[in-house]
């Protein structure tokens, strides 16, 4: 008997939030590379339709790619997404929760306003894009009852492996950790798995902007001797989002070449 290949993602609609750069943007095309219609969620109209544009050139025949403004950290427009998801998007049955902001400033000299802009989008942005996309899986039920359904987190080593600087990035992070443990046990009744990713230290545009000797210093701290690439996540991420991991949930994966365990 022919066995599916349960890691593909054919015909399946999944979002990814910050899928206009970096980590986001490379789960994206792995998403369309295993057959998923994808749809990108971004603040900057311009990098929107950048990465829009590049997903399309890239995308397998058939396969769909939606674009959608939204500051994740702001009520209002995450109300908004939710109907333009309602509109453009047939049967959800898979989020990335990856838009995420940092920073590198040491305890005695930050202030209440940037631990407020880090929380603000790494935790609040979280929960309310995780809740918008738990009701819209939770509706697409109905026509699918056995369909794969999930949420995937994107944490970070600095959950766990503090780095001077990173304080209220640290925080928000180990809290994920722990909001997807509780919502993988709220959401299993309604069959959707949620698990979190966590990269180590990743060649992004805005960690080379902040760290350009990025590889020089993964060559020292990261076991493997290097630092992953956003393919590295995106590959990680896609097998979460898959069947093949239809049984696992609430699970935190490492992609980090071993940093978190030196
Ligand atoms: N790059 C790394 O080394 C690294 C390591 C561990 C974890 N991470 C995590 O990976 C995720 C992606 O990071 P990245 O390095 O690709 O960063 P990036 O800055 O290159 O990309 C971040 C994306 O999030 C979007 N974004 C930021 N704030 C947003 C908001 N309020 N609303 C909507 N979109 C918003 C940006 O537009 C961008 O598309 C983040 O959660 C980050 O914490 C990154």
């Amino acid at each position: 008997m022919e066995q599916r290949d349960l890691s593909q993602l054919d015909g399946r609609w999944i979002v990814v939030t910050g899928g206009s750069k970096g980590i986001g943007l490379g789960i994206a095309h792995e998403l369309l590379r295993r057959g998923a219609h994808v749809g990108i969620v971004a603040r900057n109209p311009d990098d929107l339709a950048t990465a829009r544009k590049e997903l399309e050139a890239a995308a397998p025949a058939g396969a769909e790619v939606a674009a959608f403004r939204a500051d994740t950290g702001d009520e209002a427009d995450v109300a908004r997404l939710e109907g333009e998801l309602r509109d453009r998007v047939p049967a959800l049955s898979g989020f990335v929760a990856n838009a995420g902001t940092g920073g590198l400033t040491s305890f005695l000299d930050l202030d209440v306003a940037e631990w407020d802009r880090i929380m603000r989008v790494n935790l609040r942005g979280t929960f309310l894009v995780s809740q918008l996309a738990a009701r819209l899986m939770i509706g697409s039920r109905e026509a699918d009852p056995d369909g794969d359904r999930s949420l995937l987190v994107v944490s970070s080593v600095r959950a766990h492996q503090f780095r001077p600087g990173t304080l209220p990035y640290s925080c928000t992070k180990a809290a994920l950790n722990q909001f997807v443990r509780a919502v993988a046990v709220e959401l299993a009744p309604h069959r959707i798995r949620v698990n979190a990713v966590a990269p180590g230290m990743t060649v992004t545009p805005l960690m080379l902007e902040r760290t350009p000797n990025v590889e020089d210093i993964a060559a020292q701290r990261i076991p493997f001797g290097r630092a992953g690439q956003p393919s590295d996540v995106a590959q990680a991420s896609a097998y979460l989002l898959s069947a093949a991991a239809g049984f696992v949930t609430g699970a935190n994966l490492a992609v980090d070449g071993g940093e978190a365990l030196i």
